[in-house]
């Protein structure tokens, strides 16, 4: 584990410093086979966000597929890994605050990976409470949560009450399944959850 000057995940410096030095453990380097059995059955394309995308591999996968998508990140390092991926995609990425960034249509997903376990356990209500804002009445929140007892992180991990627990007065939960192409980081520890905002 290398030595690093920034030490807090809520700043962007902490995760610039992680992109440009290399060292980006969470990185799967492509597209889970659960987001990609949840597009071939979900009926229509879905207005997608995915945020604290990093490299953001599945923003070209969702592109291709017809849907119309926005990756955001607040790190700089980060946006410059996910354009260097994104092909003829790039200009749908943008550099942006999680907590503060307003779209400009109607949300129908939110992909979750690797982003609610990178943020202190303090700030699990204020995401929780974003992503109810940002999604209306029977839009999806789904993807990659990392259920485990984990005091130190990132990433930080859940446990699978809490994390029902939070999202429930929000969202209705369709889907979880276990993961079976994990990286080693997650390995174990990792669902795919498929959750419905309620009315
Ligand atoms: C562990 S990485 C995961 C990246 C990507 N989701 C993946 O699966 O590889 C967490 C990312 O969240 C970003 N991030 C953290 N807080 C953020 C915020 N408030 N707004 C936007 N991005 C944020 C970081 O810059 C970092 O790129």
């Amino acid at each position: 584990m290398p030595e690093f000057d920034s030490r807090d995940p809520n700043t962007s410096a902490f995760w610039d410093e992680r992109f440009e030095r290399g060292f980006t453990p969470w990185d799967r380097g492509g597209v889970p086979e659960a987001l990609r059995g949840f597009v071939a059955r979900v009926d229509r394309p879905l207005s997608t966000l995915i945020p604290g995308c990093g490299a953001a591999y599945e923003l070209a996968y969702l592109s291709d597929a017809g849907w119309p998508v926005t990756a955001i990140d607040f790190s700089p390092a980060a946006v410059a890994a996910a354009r260097a991926v994104a092909g003829q995609w790039a200009d749908r990425i943008e550099q942006a605050d999680f907590f503060t960034w307003q779209p400009r249509r109607s949300l129908d997903f939110i992909y979750e990976r690797a982003f609610l376990c990178a943020l202190p356990p303090a700030m699990r209500p204020a995401v929780v409470e974003r992503w109810a804002a940002l999604l209306p009445p029977g839009a999806f929140l789904g993807g990659f949560f990392y259920i485990a007892d984990t005091e130190r992180g990132p990433p930080f991990g859940i446990g699978a009450a809490q994390l029902e627990a939070m999202l429930s007065p929000y969202f209705e939960r369709l889907e979880d399944m276990a993961v079976t192409d994990s990286i080693p980081v997650f390995d174990g520890f990792e669902r795919w959850q498929l959750w419905q905002r309620r009315s």
